[in-house]
C-alpha cells in the first residue's frame, strides 16, 4: 500500500511503493529507533490491543520504518499477477532480522513434530543444515529428493502422508541449479502440501513464483534486495493474508527474528535502486559468462544463459533474464583457485552476494574447507570451481580483472 497515486511500473514500486506521508513531513521515513508506541486513552490501547484501531504497538512487532520495506517487497513480489479473485494480487509481508529467521519462521509457522519436509540438493548451506541437524530433533524430518526428477518426487508425496511442506530453492549454488515451478507447485498443490519458494537469488526482478500458485516466498534481503551489503536480513512472504496476519505473525512475533528500523531503512533505500541495478548486474553478467565460456583456462562455465546450462530451458521459461550469479572452473584445480583469488585486483574475495562490487569466492578453501574433498565433489564444489556474483562496475573492469588473475592454461590442458 502507499500513500501516492503512483503508477503501476516496476521501477516506481521500487522508488515509491510502501511509502506512506510521515508525520513530520521527511521526505523519506525516518529510522524509527523507538522500542515501544504510546496510547492517548487505556481506550485506545484497548483498541489498538484488539486490532480494531491500526497502530504499532511494541518494537519487536513491526514499526513504520520496517513496515515500508515490508509492503514494498510484497508489491515487487505480486508484480503483474492477479489473485484467483481477478484483482492485482495482495501479498503480506514480515521481515525478519535474517533469511535464516524468514525460514524458521516459515517452517514453524507449517508443520509440527511427526510431518516432513519435502525438499532438494543444492540448498543454501544454513537452510540444509537446519534441516539436517536441528529440525530432525523436534520430531520434523527432511526428505531430500532430486527435484528434477518429477515422477520421483510424486512417489515420495505419495508414499508418506507426512510431508506436509516443500521448499524449493532456484537457481541454487554452486551449479545454478533451476528447478521448475510451474510444475513442481503443481505437485505440492496436488498433494496438499504447503509449497515455499528461496527466491534469493532470482530476486522479484526475475522471477515471481506466486505466479505458479506458490503459498511463500522468502528472501535473504542481504543479499540483491539491499543490493550494498549493509544489512543482514529475511523476508517472508505469503498470499493467505489471513493466515500470515494470524498464526504466521505470531510465530514471527514469538521466534523473536524481527528485523530493526535501521536495517529496514538500509533495505528501503538499496530498493529505490532495485531495478536499475539489476539490469546492470544482468547485462554484466551475461557478458562475463561468455568472456570465461570463451578462455582456454576455463573447464566449464555454469550459467544459465548458455546453451551449455542443463537447466536453460526452465530459466527460460521462467526467468526474464539469467541472473547475475556464475560459477566456473578453473582448469589448473585448487592451486589455480588460490593464485586466481589472491592476484584480484578489483573483484573483491568475499562470501555472500547481491552487492553492487562483483563478490569472488573459493569454495573450495573458504566455505567447504571442513567438507571432505569427496564429499565436495559430490556436490559440485570442484577444486577449482570459483562462485561469482557479478557486481555492476564497468564490465571492462571487471573482465580486466579476471584476465589478470585466472592463471595461464596448464601445458597440456
Ligand atoms: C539462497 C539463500 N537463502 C537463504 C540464505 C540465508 O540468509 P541470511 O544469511 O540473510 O540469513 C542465504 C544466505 O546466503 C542464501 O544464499
Amino acid at each position: 500500500m502507499t500513500d501516492k497515486n503512483i503508477s503501476s511500473g516496476f521501477d516506481t514500486l521500487c522508488i515509491h511503493g510502501g511509502h506512506t506521508a510521515e508525520s513530520n513531513r521527511a521526505h523519506l521515513t525516518p529510522i524509527y529507533a523507538s522500542s515501544t508506541y504510546t496510547f492517548d486513552s487505556a481506550e485506545q490501547s484497548i483498541a489498538t490491543f484488539k486490532g480494531e484501531e491500526k497502530g504499532y504497538i511494541y518494537g519487536r512487532w513491526g514499526n513504520p520504518t520496517i513496515t515500508e520495506a515490508e509492503e514494498k517487497i510484497a508489491l515487487l513480489e505480486a508484480f503483474g499477477l492477479k489473485g484467483i479473485d481477478g484483482n492485482p494480487l495482495q501479498l503480506k509481508a514480515i521481515l525478519h532480522s535474517s533469511g535464516m529467521a524468514a525460514i524458521c519462521t516459515m517452517l514453524l509457522g507449517n508443520i509440527k513434530s511427526g510431518q516432513k519436509i519435502i525438499t532438494h540438493y543444492s540448498l543454501y548451506g544454513g537452510t540444509h543444515e537446519l534441516v539436517e541437524k536441528i529440525l530432525p530433533d523436534l520430531g520434523i524430518e527432511a526428505l531430500i529428493v532430486n527435484f528434477h526428477d518429477l515422477n520421483k518426487v510424486e512417489d515420495a508425496i505419495k508414499a508418506d502422508t507426512s510431508i506436509a511442506l516443500m521448499h524449493i530453492e532456484t537457481p541454487a549454488n554452486p551449479t545454478l541449479q533451476c528447478l521448475d515451478l510451474e510444475a513442481l507447485s503443481a505437485l505440492g498443490k496436488k498433494y496438499g502440501l504447503a509449497v515455499c519458494v528461496d527466491n534469493t537469488f532470482a530476486t522479484p526482478y526475475l522471477q515471481h513464483p506466486f505466479k505458479y500458485d506458490v503459498d511463500y516466498v522468502m528472501h535473504s534481503t542481504t543479499k540483491f534486495l539491499n543490493g550494498h551489503g549493509t544489512a543482514i536480513g529475511g523476508i517472508l512472504l505469503g498470499k493467505d493474508v489471513d493466515k500470515m496476519n494470524s498464526s504466521i505473525t505470531k510465530m514471527h512475533r514469538l521466534l523473536g527474528g524481527n528485523s530493526n528500523a535501521f536495517d529496514a531503512f538500509l533495505l528501503t533505500n538499496g530498493l529505490r535502486t532495485f531495478g536499475l541495478r539489476m539490469e546492470r548486474h544482468c547485462s554484466n553478467a551475461a557478458e562475463v559468462a561468455s568472456y570465461l565460456d570463451k578462455h582456454p583456462g576455463i573447464a566449464r562455465v555454469n550459467y544459465l544463459g548458455l546453451a551449455s546450462h542443463p537447466d536453460l530451458i526452465i530459466a527460460e521459461k521462467q526467468m526474464k533474464h539469467p541472473g547475475a550469479m556464475l560459477s566456473f572452473e578453473l582448469k589448473g584445480g585448487f592451486d589455480a583457485g588460490i593464485s586466481f583469488i589472491n592476484k584480484l585486483k578489483m573483484c573483491t574475495n568475499a562470501v555472500s552476494l547481491g552487492t553492487c562490487d562483483t563478490l569472488v569466492s573459493h569454495p573450495a578453501s573458504t566455505t567447504h574447507l571442513g567438507v571432505t574433498r569427496e564429499k565436495r565433489i559430490e556436490f559440485g564444489i570442484t577444486d577449482g570451481l570459483i562462485r561469482m556474483s557479478v557486481g555492476i562496475e564497468n564490465v571492462a573492469d571487471i573482465l580486466n580483472d579476471l584476465e589478470q588473475a585466472i592463471p595461464q592454461t596448464p601445458k597440456g590442458a
